[in-house]
């Protein structure tokens, strides 16, 4: 029986560990961390990890052939394949801070792996991590004193949060890079072996260990740039009375193009766009690129001029204050259908507003008040007065002189807007960061609307440029 042990029980880790357990009955698959807090939650009802249908998958393998222990040492020695799943957060401070990736707790796993082994392990990086450490994991495992051999691979995970479990299941490819050596080739063909469980062996693409490194950050980077680019075009359809939704819908048309992740908006969040991007700006600059690590860099300063072009616009059209005025935020997370808000805009958004004085009023269905609050903590000079926590729309909206939409929640699209208009001061502004709005609707009913990409608003088109 092969046996797999996954060091890391994160947002990667879990929900991937669980999916090998179901598909592959036959292997035992033990998930272990370093926080027994994580791995309680785990062992519990009430899952660290929310996504749609992982509850159902992990209650089907766990005590069957999937555990989770916090027994590192343990489950690493007993292991044939070694996933390591551990976060790799941006450094913030040292050489590299804000752009370099903190391979912190990727080295203790790599010690760990080699302190605890005592017999052959094929060691596999999950974690998204800059090309070429798979070879600075092989450096630590060489020198673990001991003569065990140990086989590299990289293969990193592509899944969306909101979707793991369907992304998993049904994977558009799973990437593995190896070696091109008789020790590699076998250890990816038992990583296969794993995967062909379920996925269509031709969905399974194999690499070299680094372009399966540098096609990780390159993914994420590709569609974080495609965002971007939308961005930069929702700024000029603002001012030239294009677009940016008719834009996208004819530039996506083309196949070549194709038509998703080009919807503009306040911004991308998420705790993989920015932080993969800068880690690729990073290794273009100490590598002596810095033309590519330019190009790069713009994708996220584009990212960050969205942002505080909007904060920007819901100030100068509400007569360039915001002082004292109570602004609903609807949406906190930094996508719908997660509880995540890692690098949400709404947390740049609100910061901006708060920093202006205003009053926020926010509304998520899923992001709990103790989050909200954590994450609105480090407005500059903001005081905990300033922050609300709404249960519902409606309650956020009422006497509001503005509302912002930040995530693109389905609810906010069948709101009652007649109410909401009712109950919020006059001039009542809208402004739409998500394009969930149906802007022609809210004008008829007395709105000022401002909608991301779209023709301005003649109220707001008299008012100063925002640049
Ligand atoms: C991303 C990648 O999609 C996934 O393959 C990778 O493994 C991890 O990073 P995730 O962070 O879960 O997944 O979110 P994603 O759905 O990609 O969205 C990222 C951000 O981009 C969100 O804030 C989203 O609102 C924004 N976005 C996405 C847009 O603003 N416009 C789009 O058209 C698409
Ligand atoms: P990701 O989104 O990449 O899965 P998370 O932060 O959700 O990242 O999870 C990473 C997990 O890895 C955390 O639960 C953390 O406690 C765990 N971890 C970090 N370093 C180690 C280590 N050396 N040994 C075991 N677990 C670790």
């Amino acid at each position: 029986m092969v046996k797999i042990c996954c060091i890391g029980a994160g947002y990667v880790g879990g929900p991937t560990m669980a999916v090998i357990a179901l598909k592959c009955p036959a292997i035992e698959v033990a998930v272990v961390d370093v926080s027994p807090l994580r791995i309680d939650a785990w062992n519990s009802d009430r899952l660290p990890v929310f996504e749609p249908g992982l509850d159902a998958v992990v209650k089907a393998c766990r005590g069957r052939n999937l555990s989770f222990s916090a027994d590192v040492d343990r489950h690493v020695a007993d292991a044939d394949i070694v996933f390591v799943s551990v976060n790799t957060p941006t450094k913030t401070r040292g050489l590299g801070a804000g752009k370099a990736a903190d391979l912190t707790y990727w080295e203790s796993a790599a010690r760990a792996i080699a302190d605890a082994s005592r017999s052959d392990k094929v060691v596999v990086e999950k974690s998204t991590v800059p090309v070429k450490t798979a070879e600075a994991m092989e450096r630590i495992l060489a020198h673990s004193g001991s003569d065990v051999a140990f086989q590299v691979l990289s293969n990193p995970e592509f899944f969306a949060e909101g979707s793991a479990v369907q992304n998993l299941l049904c994977p558009d490819r799973v990437l593995i890079g190896g070696w091109d050596t008789a020790e590699g080739r076998n250890a990816v063909r038992a990583l296969m072996d794993v995967y062909a469980h379920w996925v269509p062996e031709d969905r399974i693409v194999t690499t070299s260990l680094s372009s399966a490194e540098l096609s990780k950050l390159a993914a994420n980077a590709f569609l974080a740039q495609r965002v971007s680019s939308v961005n930069a075009i929702s700024a000029l359809c603002e001012v030239t009375g294009a677009d940016a939704l008719e834009v996208a819908r004819s530039v996506g048309t083309d196949h070549r193009v194709g038509d998703s992740f080009l919807n503009a908006g306040v911004g991308f969040g998420g705790s993989s766009f920015q932080k993969d991007v800068l880690s690729l700006v990073y290794a273009c600059e100490c590598n002596g690129l810095p033309e590519a690590a330019g190009y790069w860099q713009q994708v996220v300063a584009m990212n960050e001029y969205q942002k505080s072009r909007f904060v920007r616009r819901v100030v100068s059209s509400m007569f360039n204050t915001v002082a004292g005025k109570k602004v609903a935020v609807l949406g906190f997370a930094f996508k719908k259908g997660v509880c995540d808000t890692r690098e949400s805009p709404a947390i740049d958004v609100c910061r901006g507003l708060l920093g202006d004085r205003a009053h926020v009023s926010v509304y998520d269905p899923l992001v709990s008040e103790k989050q909200i609050r954590r994450d609105t903590a480090a407005a500059p000079a903001a005081k905990v007065e300033q922050v609300r926590v709404a249960r519902d729309a409606y309650e956020a909206a009422e006497g509001a002189h503005g509302l912002c939409v930040l995530t693109e929640w389905d609810e906010f699209r069948t709101l009652d807007y007649r109410r909401i208009f009712d109950g919020m001061q006059k001039p009542a502004f809208v402004f739409d960061g998500r394009n969930v709005v149906d802007v022609g609707k809210l004008r008829e009913i007395g709105f000022v609307v401002y909608s991301v990409g779209k023709p301005l608003d003649a109220w707001l088109e008299v008012l100063p440029a925002v640049a």
